[in-house]
């Protein structure tokens, strides 16, 4: 649930026509089939016209077989590589959560639908545009941007733009507590209804010619081909759409004592949490300690992106650096970042942090920027 949005011209009431010699093509696009989140989308063409279709193999990854240890994945060694399609490069995951990393080096004017899996991007470098049927949503840098499983979409960006994007099979959406019984999202959260953008809606295309859609299975794309522009809706509402919600429009909830990630909690998903760390003033305690405590975290597996800022906890972090802190293992600050933390009044860091309730495996791409040493990282 988001929120209800209507745009464009729809019929009175749904299922129904204003005008015989002008049908509109009635498209319900929805989650959990016809029991969860959904909006209502009205086309010019059948989406249905198919003039041909394939499948194509999609280069996929392995698991690997690797002991679960905490581990630093250098991000920013994966250099540019293809396009929305085919250039997400999947460094963790587990049966039902994947962790890409997709830094571009082109667009493609091809349409693109996960039919698994519910989309979260974080801009971590760049801006540019999502442009799906029910209209275009511009993102930036510092933005999440949620696609919904099902939406077709292609994105538009600049040339070097970077984005970490969490994949989940279950709904994702904003954490219950934070909803009131109405709906709204409740006073004392770290974000509210209008820092939300949704799409907006242009003119329908009227254009033919040749579109197509790659449609991502776990193993192959299947591609449909269009001859009429897929962009031909004249209106839509409901609550389901992509939105896009950026991190400087979020208000940290700082405390006395130290804040556990809960508190920093963005997103929540039945297979992980979403939580955003962001500059923020620290605790007001006297002999407050800022700097996280040691931990084991047990029950979830910890990944930690960082985009931007001072990570006052770690060295040998740069912006594009990923940690997993696995569950079972201690973790905490390393040698010295305690004492150094301690009269600090605020940090400027953003990451971008994910519990998963699963482990969260190695593939063959987060091996290949593995550093090796990072497990003894805290000896000294
Ligand atoms: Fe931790």
């Amino acid at each position: 649930m988001v929120f209800y949005v209507k745009q464009g011209e729809v019929p009175e009431s749904r299922h129904t026509y204003d005008s015989k010699e002008n049908l509109r093509r009635e498209e319900l696009f929805g989650e959990d089939s016809f029991e969860g989140v959904y909006s209502l989308i009205y086309h010019l063409n059948e989406p249905t016209r198919i003039r041909g279709y394939r499948t194509e193999q999609k280069q996929g990854y392995r698991l690997l077989d690797e002991p679960s240890i905490h581990r630093h994945l250098k991000t920013q060694n994966l250099e540019p590589y293809g396009d929305l399609i085919d250039g997400r490069k999947t460094i963790l995951a587990n049966s039902r959560v994947q962790i890409q990393i997709f830094r571009p080096e082109k667009t493609n004017q091809d349409f693109y639908r996960n039919a698994l899996y519910e989309m979260l991007f974080f801009v971590h470098v760049g801006e540019g545009k999502l442009i799906c049927p029910i209209g275009e949503l511009e993102f930036r840098q510092g933005d999440y941007v949620y696609v919904p499983k099902g939406l077709m979409f292609k994105m538009e960006y600049t040339k070097d733009s970077y984005f970490l994007i969490l994949n989940t099979m279950d709904d994702l959406k904003i954490p219950d507590r934070y909803i009131n019984r109405y709906g709204q999202l409740k006073e004392g959260t770290p974000y509210y209804t209008r820092d939300i953008r949704h799409p907006i809606l242009g003119k329908p295309h009227i254009s033919e010619g040749k579109f197509n859609l790659y449609v991502e299975y776990s193993d192959r794309y299947v591609v449909e081909e269009f001859d009429r522009s897929p962009m031909d809706v004249v209106g839509w509402d409901g609550y389901l759409f992509p939105f896009a919600i950026n991190v400087k429009s979020m208000a940290p909830i700082v405390g006395k004592l130290h804040q556990p990630p809960p508190v920093h909690e963005t997103f929540s998903s039945k297979s992980m949490m979403v939580a955003t760390f962001l500059p923020r003033l620290f605790d007001f305690h006297p002999r407050s300690i800022p700097i996280s405590y040691y931990h084991n975290n047990i029950d979830v597996d910890e990944f930690l992106f960082y985009s931007s800022g001072n990570f006052m906890s770690r060295k040998g972090i740069e912006p594009g650096s990923v940690t997993l802190h696995v569950r079972g293992l201690t973790h905490g600050p390393q040698p010295g970042a305690v004492e150094s933390s301690i009269g600090k009044d605020s940090t400027d860091e953003v990451a971008v942090m994910i519990e998963t309730y699963d482990p969260l495996l190695l593939t063959d791409v987060g091996k290949i920027i593995d550093d090796k040493n990072y497990m003894k990282s805290w000896y000294s």
